[in-house]
């Protein structure tokens, strides 16, 4: 029996600066097709997800919604345009999620390589808490590190890694808590989360449960990212043939 009405928020607002392909990152293509229609699709093919809104570019609304046209579309997705951060373009988002919807994942489309399970573990938790956020362990050593007299950087402490985790989305949320936590940063003028668990943390709104993300889950920030990922990729595919 179906239990959470679920929405999912896609964000796809950006211009992809640091991609510096003269076009947003989301109309270039990896695996053959564009990100905007790789990162849709698992949530388009998802009978847990009731409705989909999409946040475009101001700028691109009219190619977003073209693009949109040549996917089959078994379930609603409403284009809006976004505003001038992530930020704004998720709290403009979540006005546009319908009420009755319990729960809501919010995905940024710069990770194409969303994976089904990880849609799945989301909303599976979220039976049980009101906030997830789909997380990998740091792999490196951190550093901390100030400026010194002559300008260089020097390390101030190595720190523990075990405690300390790479985010990524989908992050998935009550909708009542997420859109309490854009109002809250609305009303204090608070500018700059980069992601949505952060602006629940800063209220200290409800506990944030880390889900296992996965390594191919990256985002696609600069021009290497989209050869690492589908390398990833092939990678990951090979191993599971050999492991059969
Ligand atoms: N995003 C958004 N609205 C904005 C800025 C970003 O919806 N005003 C979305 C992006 O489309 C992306 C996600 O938020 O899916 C993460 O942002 P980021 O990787 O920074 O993408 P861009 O802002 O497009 O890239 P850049 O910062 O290099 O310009
Ligand atoms: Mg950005």
């Amino acid at each position: 029996m179906k239990e959470l009405k679920c929405f999912a928020l896609l964000l796809a607002g950006g211009s992809g600066e640091r991609m510096r392909a003269g076009i947003p990152k989301q109309f270039l293509k990896v695996t053959g097709k564009t990100l905007l229609e790789c990162s849709l699709e698992p949530f388009l093919v998802d009978p847990e997800i009731d409705g989909i809104v999409l946040v475009s570019h101001v700028d691109h609304l009219a190619h977003t919604r073209d693009l949109l046209k040549t996917i089959k579309q078994p379930k609603s997705v409403k284009v809006v345009p976004g505003g001038l951060t992530r930020q704004n373009s998720a709290r403009i988002g979540l006005t546009e999620i319908p009420e009755a919807a319990d729960i809501v994942l919010i995905h940024d489309v710069a990770r194409p390589f969303v994976s089904s399970n990880l849609i799945r573990a989301c909303i599976e938790k979220l039976k049980t808490v009101d906030a997830v956020v789909t997380a990998i362990p740091m792999g490196d050593t951190l550093l901390r590190a100030e400026d010194s007299a002559g300008g260089d950087k020097v390390v101030t402490a190595v720190l523990d890694r075990s405690c300390f985790w790479r985010a990524q989305t989908p992050q998935g949320f009550r909708l009542s808590l997420i859109r309490n936590a854009h109002r809250l940063a609305e009303e204090n003028q608070m500018v700059g989360f980069t992601d949505d668990c952060g602006i629940v943390l800063h209220f200290a709104l409800a506990p944030v449960y880390i889900l296992p993300g996965d390594i191919n889950n990256l985002k696609i920030t600069f021009p290497n990212d989209i050869v690492l990922g589908e390398a990833s990729l092939k990678w990951s595919s090979q191993t599971r043939q050999v492991d059969r």
